[in-house]
Order: structure tokens, then sequence, then C-alpha cells
């Protein structure tokens, strides 16, 4: 099929038209896990948003105090991997992934995770200071996809992701807001039902379940 891309061509060239053909279209926001290099050179990894802006890419809100920004701009280096396992991405929010989740085998500065079906290099071009947070610009240098795999929706897929980026604002409105805490685990808990009603119980029910019980163990 002509529109089909090649597997496995790593490119430097026709970075917009091959973003236009994997569907990160200019200006959409996509949830993707950042990976950057430790002061050890160790991976972290952690789910962040990123946006495209034409030939570049932005994260429009990344925190100060997440150890993210803190590698990115000591070394002007991540890897964004894209990928749709969610059981990856909750690994990811709540801890370190272990060095097993990442693939030993591609001569980048950081390995991919395992589970990424494409990732993208890219370097630091500037960030904007806002308060708590910072707006960063990235500049790509790389690009691979890495795999081709029948896509579609699930309401299951969309209900865990959103609960997880909930999760991560929970604990900080329980000390500066509590009522936006209330509201954002009554999305949880409506998320959690929708889940058990409709999603076998591998993987999204049990994440579900461990998002709920980590919220309510730690009440932080
Ligand atoms: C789907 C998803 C998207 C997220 N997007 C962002 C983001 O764009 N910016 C940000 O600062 N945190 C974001 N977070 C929260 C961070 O992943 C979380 O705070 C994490 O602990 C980052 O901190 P770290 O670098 O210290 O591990 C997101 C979380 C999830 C689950």
């Amino acid at each position: 099929m002509k529109d089909e891309i090649p597997l496995e061509v790593h490119t430097s060239l026709d970075i917009q038209e091959l973003l236009d053909k994997i569907g990160f279209e200019n200006g959409l926001l996509i949830e993707t896990i950042c990976s950057t290099e430790n002061p050890d050179g160790s991976p972290h990894s952690a789910p962040i948003g990123v946006k495209r802006a034409g030939m570049l890419l932005s994260i429009d809100k990344l925190f100060k105090d997440t150890i993210t920004f803190e590698n990115l701009v000591r070394s002007g280096y991540i890897l964004i991997n894209l990928l749709d396992d969610i059981e990856t991405f909750y690994l990811a929010t709540f801890s370190d992934l272990p060095r097993e989740e990442y693939d030993k085998s591609y001569s980048t500065r950081i390995p991919p995770l395992r589970r990424s079906n494409a990732f993208i290099e890219a370097e630091l071009v500037n960030f904007r200071d806002r308060d708590n947070f910072v707006s960063v610009e990235l500049s790509i240098s790389g690009i691979l996809i890495r795999k081709m795999k029948p896509c579609f929706f699930t309401r299951c897929k969309h209900a865990v992701l959103e609960s997880l980026i909930h999760a991560t604002r929970v604990p900080v409105f329980r000390r500066i807001d509590p009522k936006e805490a209330g509201s954002l685990m009554k999305l949880i808990l409506h998320y959690r039902d929708l889940v058990s009603r409709i999603c076998p119980e591998e993987p999204y029910n049990r994440i579900m379940n461990g998002i709920v019980n980590r919220l309510r163990d730690t009440q932080i």
C-alpha cells in the first residue's frame, strides 16, 4: 500500500510528513511517556503531555518540582515514547519503571521503553518560566516507528488514563484545595464504576482498583 509507513525506519528527513502520517497532527496534544537522563546516567520516565507545533514539539505545562524538569534542563535531551499500553502508564505514574521495561537494542542516549510503538528523540530549545511550571520547546532529532498494530477505541483505556492524570493531582489538591481534591476523587470513582461494568479484570479493572486503593491507603 502506497501510504504505509515502513517499519523500523530511522529518519531525520520529512519529519512533518512522518508526524502527519502517524496521526500526530499539528497542534495535537498527546499523552506520552518521557524518558530523561538521571545524573548517574540511568533513565527516568514519567507520563507527560506533548504537543506538536509544526516541526517542533512543546510541553506546555511541565511542573518544576518534577525529576523530568530537572533532568531535561541539565542534559538538554529527552526521549518521547509513544504508546497506548495502559499498564506502562500505570507503572510510570506511581513508580520508577524497572530496567526490564526498557529495550537494550537501540543506540540512543536513553533506551526506549520496551512497549513503545514509536519514539522521538528531542533536544531542549528553550523554556519559559511560568511560576510553578515551565513551558518547554523541543526540536526533533530523530523518530523511529517500531510497531504497526491495529488500533481501536475502548472507553476503558480513556477512563483509566483520565484517572491516572487525576490521581497525580489529588495529593496536591488535598493540600491546597480539598474541595477540588474531592471533585477529582468523584470523577475517579465514576470511572472505576464504568470500568468495573464494561472491562475485563485484566488490566483495566485491576489498575482502576489499584489507583483507588493507593489514594485511599495513603490519604496523600
Ligand atoms: C497521562 C498523564 C499525563 C501527564 N502530563 C503531565 C504534564 O504534561 N506535565 C507535568 O508536569 N506532569 C504531567 N503528569 C504528571 C506527571 O507524570 C507526574 O507528576 C510525575 O510524577 C512526573 O514527575 P517526575 O518527573 O518527578 O516523575 C501527567 C500524568 C499522567 C498520568
